[in-house]
């Protein structure tokens, strides 16, 4: 079968992963285009990962008829206009998380692709990532028991892009930003049960100058078979990127540190190239990573969402996924509005972002 021809849009952080991620998986996709609005950021792209066309505007990319599926690596605000004129060109889509501001979006999207009769992927990779499959493959074949509490937490140091702070393109801050990740890998884990009720508490500890975001948050779902899930999430950790699990049931419990625990502990006077993502120097004690984006399930990642679009696959995660997400992310910023527990479902309307919720109690209340 022939390889997905795939084009990026966004040209940085998450499209280097992905573009990376397509090529360590040759024989199922390849990056025929890159759209990026920045003079030359494109071209420069195209360039590093031998791609053969460069565009500066999402639209012309969407033109090309040779590409099947578009990956969107751009910043929060962009990904549901994006989405829906993807899908309206004819294209399937990976949406990078999280989905998009708003639960108005999150329909719109899913409504688009759904009427396009394209794909709309949600790009969860933890749901990849090897080391969490082999928990969670653990926990279905009884190792635990009963699962009665799985938890996440994400930490590093903060964003690397300036737009990732500004509330109003980023719809939030760190829950928005990492919480996703731990809220979807949760609800995942557990066998996508009802999600019955969420607490938040979180706050603005340490960044206040550079952002009106919340920085530290522990968020905790209710789920309807009972089990807790607790999400640690966290732009005030430095030292690298911290992605962890412990998950418990009645007859055991596993843990799992994806990145420092596959590393390497070392120590170096003089430093070296890299140690890890978002990790500030590599003298003294580091944990320089080896197979980074193996150990994330990037690329098992792409295969499966290749493999999706060749309909040799199911998708284990759409935009559905990323609707739930969205879902417990309003709940989370309204929990932390009106310090009390949000029963679900929750679905204000006509909320510009999720951290308005937060921000302004009196719009979490009347949607109550
Ligand atoms: N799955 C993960 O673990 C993961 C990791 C990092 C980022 N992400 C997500 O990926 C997205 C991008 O994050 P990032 O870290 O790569 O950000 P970034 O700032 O490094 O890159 C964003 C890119 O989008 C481009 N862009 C902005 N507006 C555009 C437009 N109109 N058309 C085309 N390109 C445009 C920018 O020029 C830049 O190249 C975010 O939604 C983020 O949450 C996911």
């Amino acid at each position: 079968m022939s390889k997905v021809r795939i084009g990026i849009l966004g040209s940085r952080f998450q499209a280097d992963c992905i573009a990376g991620a397509v090529k360590a998986m040759p024989e199922e996709g390849e990056v025929v285009a890159v759209a990026s609005p920045t003079k030359g950021h494109a071209a420069a792209f195209a360039q590093r990962h031998s791609i053969p066309r460069a565009y500066t505007d999402h639209r012309e990319l969407l033109r090309d008829p040779t590409i099947e599926l578009i990956w969107i690596t751009t910043p929060n605000r962009w990904h549901a206009q994006m989405t829906i004129d993807a899908a309206k060109a004819g294209k399937h889509v990976v949406c990078e998380k999280p989905l998009c501001l708003t639960l108005e979006e999150a329909d719109a999207m899913i409504d688009a692709c759904r009427k396009a009769g394209v794909l709309l992927l949600y790009a969860e990779e933890l749901f990849f990532a090897p080391k969490y499959l082999k928990a969670k493959q653990l926990a279905d074949e009884g190792a635990f028991g009963r699962v009665h509490l799985v938890k996440q937490g994400e930490k590093h140091s903060g964003p690397h892009s300036e737009w990732f702070w500004d509330v109003a393109q980023s719809g939030g801050g760190a829950v928005m930003d990492l919480g996703c990740h731990g809220i979807a890998f949760c609800w995942w884990f557990l066998g996508k049960p009802t999600i019955k009720s969420v607490y938040s508490q979180m706050a603005t500890q340490v960044h206040h100058e550079r952002s009106q975001g919340d920085d530290e948050a522990v968020t905790i779902i209710e789920f309807g078979n009972g089990a807790i899930g607790m999400v640690e999430s966290s732009w005030n950790r430095p030292g690298g990127m911290d992605d962890r699990i412990e998950v418990f049931g009645d007859k055991g419990q596993t843990y799992a540190d994806m990145l420092m625990g596959n590393a390497l502990p070392t120590y170096s006077e003089v430093g070296f190239g890299y140690a890890v993502e978002k990790a500030a120097t590599t003298k003294g004690w580091t944990y320089p990573v080896f197979e980074e984006h193996w150990n994330y399930g990037f690329p098992q990642e792409t295969r499966h969402f290749a493999r999706c679009v060749r309909g040799k696959e199911t998708p284990i995660s759409d935009g559905e996924t990323g609707r739930v997400v969205q879902e417990v992310l309003y709940a989370a910023y309204a929990s932390a509005g009106l310090g009390r527990k949000i029963s679900m479902p929750f679905r204000p309307k006509g909320i510009a972002k999720p951290i308005d919720l937060w921000k302004k109690p009196e719009l979490a209340k009347a949607a109550l």
